[in-house]
């Protein structure tokens, strides 16, 4: 027999299910997915679950972000085309987010066919709409590499300072902020060469237009955030302010991307696809499960669309985003939720210090990935803020709420219900008050969850877990089990408990997808959505015995976890345009929000074992040294003239002026990295990198020993 639902307030299925669309932002198709990517991904899917345990209809859907100058110069540096780059990363890509549970319905390219084709057709729309004005544009123009420079590729003497090796917006040094012209003695990060100044002709939308501007007037008054509808007045201005700047839309070739219908040679600047990637994913999903999806996205659709997004990139969904999709005849998002920015243990992650933590390495370590979903959820809230990873906290609280308190309150109950009433609760028992408590928690819970406040969801679901166990410490079943005069008893108290757990691993749910379904085999359920708060377990079913739900988290885990992250072995010599993330802070201007994601999808990893392929991408070359000489104001530096057997010689700056004196080095045979970018040094252009021996600690043994092959080997050979 079954006992009736006893709960105060029934979860009702919804009497009409909703019909919503939800994206998480794309990553850029460089670069591994990190923990700080994570944030983003696990609240998407964890609201997803929400909505899904409602019944509505709800598909998630996300993409990568392929295009623009750094994937192809990513690419060009490896040695590869821009699609087998993006291949192999969309692999990579998807089975991070697939091992952390994240639970996409499509994950696609913005590199495909749907999105050439919407990206083209909205265009095409603004521009009958006038949105579009072609103009003359002066800009940074590399006349080695024959391309025009984004700003994150120009660098320079800071102006105020005088540092060196500076970005064109920023000093690190002194934080001054500055134009890219501004810079003394500028050079392309690309070949080391001095930019000039050429004109083009762009292509600008023209958010300026008073159609623009009044959309967005209207449209920001329906933000889900307080923060984000200021910023965005912020950038709006008073009526009549005509504060929106035109929003420059093409690049000119060499370009990975989109080539702009009627105006060869001239390509999509991959801001305006990338979002278009939402739908092109979703078209490509509509195409395969027979959904219609012109209903979707046209312009009186009654379907809801979010776009959940980092604090980063409020600019380009809440500004150009909606003006591309209301002027192009599409519906327009109904919300967009940012997040803040994860730092860890207080600071923006680091590779020197390993907290720049892969996706990849936190599973590879061991490292259970819903104890992160579990610790990200008690975080999130609301609002923009950003949130920390203590690795302490992360810990303890893992340790203590997860195990201590909640799996606990199940491996305690189910010995007994199995040994002694084989498995099967007392239906009597499902009447408790505590569990009519814990039923009527659920749909605000649930409620939580919607209105993304995780953190309170959580606590609410903790302080749940408390008074359980307070129930459990109180009746004592350890003590009830030694009479069997009080047999009743212990069957309550043991049913109470499951079925509490039940409850507790319903509100646990989206959080702890993997958890649950382990929850569900064990107590013999069916996967459990929020009407089933009102559902308890009877006796007809009884439970499976217990097995092991959770480990703790062991502090040696954390350990390996930064060792795995370290980076201990410094690039030296290389000039690439790979400088670490700066991935903190709300930028305010998409100028400068869309300079710092360059050098965030710039950023590169270095792993401890490189297969073959990574070796055999490093041009190892005999070089024959036809003169050394010592450089006027350095103490460590050689200038070498190497001949590698091409028909110009190579000039290489080596700091091993405390190893030899250059007629020595005269006439000898040394081996040479020959693919390393061409670096500016202070006192000339290096190309390449000559091999030397030394200790690993070269304060305690010093010696630098150039590396020479045996007699025979010519200038030029390859060695491999
Ligand atoms: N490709 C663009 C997004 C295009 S959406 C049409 C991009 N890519 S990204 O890889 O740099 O970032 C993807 C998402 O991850 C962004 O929402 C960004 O805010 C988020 N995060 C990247 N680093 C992060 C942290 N350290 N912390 C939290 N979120 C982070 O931007
Ligand atoms: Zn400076």
């Amino acid at each position: 027999m079954s006992a009736p639902a006893t709960g105060p307030s029934a979860v009702d299925a919804p009497s009409k299910p909703r019909q919503i669309l939800v994206t998480s932002a794309l990553p850029y198709a460089n670069g591994q997915i990190h923990i700080g990517h994570m944030v983003e991904h696990i609240q998407t899917d964890i609201w997803v679950r929400t909505l899904r345990m409602h019944g509505h209809e709800v598909y998630y859907v996300g993409a990568d972000d392929t295009h623009g100058t750094p994937i192809m110069l990513s690419a060009e540096r490896e040695g590869i085309t821009p699609k087998q780059l993006i291949d192999r990363v969309w692999q990579e890509h998807t089975r991070d987010f697939a091992s952390f549970g994240v639970q996409y319905d499509n994950y696609y390219t913005t590199h495909s066919e749907e999105n050439r084709v919407l990206s083209e057709s909205i265009y095409t729309s603004l521009q009958a709409a006038g949105l579009i004005e072609a103009r003359d544009i002066e800009q940074a123009y590399d006349p080695v590499k024959e391309m025009f420079l984004p700003d994150r590729f120009i660098k320079g003497e800071c102006p105020k300072c005088g540092a060196k090796d500076q970005y064109g917006d920023s000093c690190e040094v002194c934080g001054s902020t500055y134009q890219p012209t501004d810079l003394i003695n500028p050079y392309s990060v690309v070949s080391g060469a001095t930019p000039i100044r050429k004109v083009s002709t762009h292509y600008f939308f023209r958010l300026s237009d008073p159609r623009c501007e009044n959309f967005l007037r209207g449209w920001v008054g329906g933000l889900a955030q307080q923060e984000a509808t200021n910023k965005m007045r912020e950038w709006l201005g008073d009526a009549g302010d005509a504060k929106l700047a035109d929003w420059d839309i093409s690049r000119d070739a060499p370009y990975f991307g989109f080539e702009i219908p009627g105006a060869p040679g001239k390509y999509f600047y991959v801001w305006l696809d990338a979002p278009v990637g939402y739908y092109a994913s979703f078209k490509n999903l509509c195409e395969q499960r027979g959904i219609d999806f012109d209903a979707w996205v046209r312009k009186d659709s009654t379907t809801e669309q979010y776009h959940f997004i980092g604090k980063d990139i409020l600019y380009f969904h809440t500004l150009f985003w909606p003006a591309m999709l209301e002027f192009s005849g599409h519906r327009t998002p109904t919300n967009v939720f940012a997040h803040g920015f994860l730092t860890v243990d207080g600071t923006k992650m680091s590779k020197s210090r390993g907290t720049f933590i892969t996706a990849k390495s936190y599973i590879d370590t061991g490292l259970n990935p819903e104890w992160l979903r579990y610790y990200y959820a008690a975080k999130l809230n609301s609002t923009m803020e950003d949130i920390d990873l203590n690795l302490g906290d992360f810990q303890a609280r893992v340790n203590s709420d997860l195990v201590g308190k909640y799996v606990n309150i199940a491996s305690r109950a189910a010995g007994f219900l199995i040994k002694r009433f084989d498995g099967r609760i007392q239906d009597s028992a499902m009447r408790h008050p505590l569990l009519d408590t814990l039923r009527a928690a659920i749909p605000q819970i649930a409620a939580h969850y919607e209105a993304r406040d995780y953190g309170r969801a959580l606590r609410t679901t903790m302080e749940l877990a408390d008074s359980v166990n307070g129930y459990v410490d109180t009746a004592k079943p350890w003590d009830q089990a030694k009479d069997p005069a009080n047999a009743v008893a212990l069957h309550e108290t043991c049913s109470v408990s499951i079925e509490a757990f039940r409850l507790l691993s319903l509100a646990l749910k989206p959080v702890l997808p993997k958890l649950a379904q382990s929850v569900e085999a064990f107590l013999d359920i069916a996967p459990q959505v929020w009407a089933d708060a009102n559902t308890p377990l009877t006796s007809q079913r009884p439970i499976n015995a217990y097995q092991h739900l959770m480990t703790r988290v062991d502090p040696k885990q954390i350990d390996a976890l930064l060792a795995a992250n370290r980076e201990s072995l410094q690039a030296t010599g290389t000039a690439t345009a790979a400088e670490p993330a700066a991935a903190s802070g709300a930028k305010a201007s998409a100028k400068a929000a869309a300079s710092a994601k360059t050098a965030a999808q710039a950023a590169t990893d270095t792993p401890d074992v490189i297969s073959i392929d990574d070796f055999a991408k490093i041009d190892l070359r005999i070089a024959k040294i036809v003169d050394c000489r010592a450089v006027e104001g350095s103490d460590k530096l050689l200038q070498l003239t190497l001949d590698v057997g091409e028909e110009k010689t190579r000039n290489v700056f080596s700091g091993i002026k405390s190893a030899y004196q250059p007629e020595q080095l005269i006439g000898k045979l040394t081996v040479m990295v020959a693919n390393l970018a061409p670096r500016k040094m202070k006192f000339g252009l290096s190309e390449g990198m000559v091999l030397a021996a030394s200790a690993t600690d070269e304060k305690a043994e010093p010696g630098l020993y150039l590396l020479e092959p045996n007699s025979g080997a010519k200038p030029g050979m390859r060695v491999k």
